[in-house]
């Protein structure tokens, strides 16, 4: 079973996707009163229109995911214009605080894959709270930050979507690093860059500001299904993720989106060559987002 916490629009959005694929039955749960029952509800009834015949419940009690492989974090507060990810830093981490404690209480110990922002954080803030290995404790944002950044280079580079390449690394937030060494196109317009690395940073502010209200939600809710799927199928598929690094690219204890393999086990770190300049950059944006991670687990 695949467990859903938060029925808003990532959550619930999500779900519906996983539906489609037809990957496992569904439990989606959300502290708001009978929102996830009506969301579950809702996709449950596509099920012949679909010919899929899986489960999909919801409910506000956390003791519905009792039998999940996997569950995916969403619930928490959603940026509003000029807000950055990092300002839901503590009104979010008290919320996973909370469902942490709920799933712990279950006794299980499922593949965490969390949404919720500011991610890198939340994923760092779930592995000091559980005693789960790394592996198994996830963060959705390079993968997202990837489709961004390869829906400005397509665009830019009049180039068709589903032939291109490319992935970013570090945090799902200002820090975050396009890797125009994973294009594998040579790029000479040093201006072309710095627009679409700027497009690509504020991919997710931009949408935040044409809604006036919440956040994006279906390119997340799908780069969050191709990891589930990834997951769930054992394909092994390379993605950036956010995960806690233990000497890869020289980096130790921080949570930042690195490559990762995606299998029935959890993640698996995956090495790229970076140019050096990249692997500068890198580095750098690591020792910033530890020092606030540090700092923020400190005092929490
Ligand atoms: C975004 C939010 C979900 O990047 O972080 O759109």
């Amino acid at each position: 079973m695949i467990g859903i916490v938060g029925a808003g629009q990532v959550g619930s959005t999500l779900a519906f996707e996983l539906f489609r694929r037809n990957l496992d039955d569904i439990a989606l749960v959300d502290v708001v009163s009978g929102l996830a029952e009506g969301k579950a509800l809702d996709i449950a009834q596509c099920g012949s229109l679909l010919g899929i015949n899986r489960e999909v419940v919801g409910s506000e009690d956390l003791t519905v995911l009792k039998e999940a492989d996997i569950v995916v974090i969403t619930a928490g507060y959603p940026r509003q214009p000029g807000m950055s990810r990092l300002d839901l830093a503590i009104s979010n981490a008290q919320i996973l605080k909370n469902i942490l404690s709920g799933l712990a209480s279950l006794k299980i110990s499922p593949i965490l894959v969390i949404v919720t922002n500011p991610l890198d954080l939340m994923v760092r803030l779930a592995l000091k709270i559980l005693s789960f290995s790394r592996e198994r404790v996830m963060g959705m944002g390079g993968l997202l930050d990837s489709a961004r950044f390869r829906y400005y280079l397509a665009k830019k580079l009049g180039l068709s979507l589903t032939d291109i390449q490319g992935m970013v690394v570090g945090e799902h937030g200002d820090r975050m690093i396009p890797l125009f060494s994973t294009v594998g196109i040579t790029f000479t317009n040093s201006e072309l860059k710095k627009e679409i690395v700027e497009n690509t940073k504020n991919g997710g502010a931009t949408i935040v500001k044409l809604l006036g209200k919440g956040s994006a939600y279906f390119a997340p809710a799908v780069s969050t299904a191709l990891m589930v799927e990834s997951i769930l199928k054992n394909k092994g598929e390379l993605f950036s993720v956010a995960y806690l690094a233990k000497g890869e690219f020289g980096l130790e204890d921080v949570v930042l989106s690195l490559p990762a393999f995606l299998n029935r086990d959890g993640l698996k770190p995956a090495e790229l060559s970076l140019s050096w300049e990249e692997l500068e950059t890198l580095r750098k944006a690591a020792a910033e987002i530890k020092n606030f991670q540090d700092d923020f687990l400190r005092n929490f």
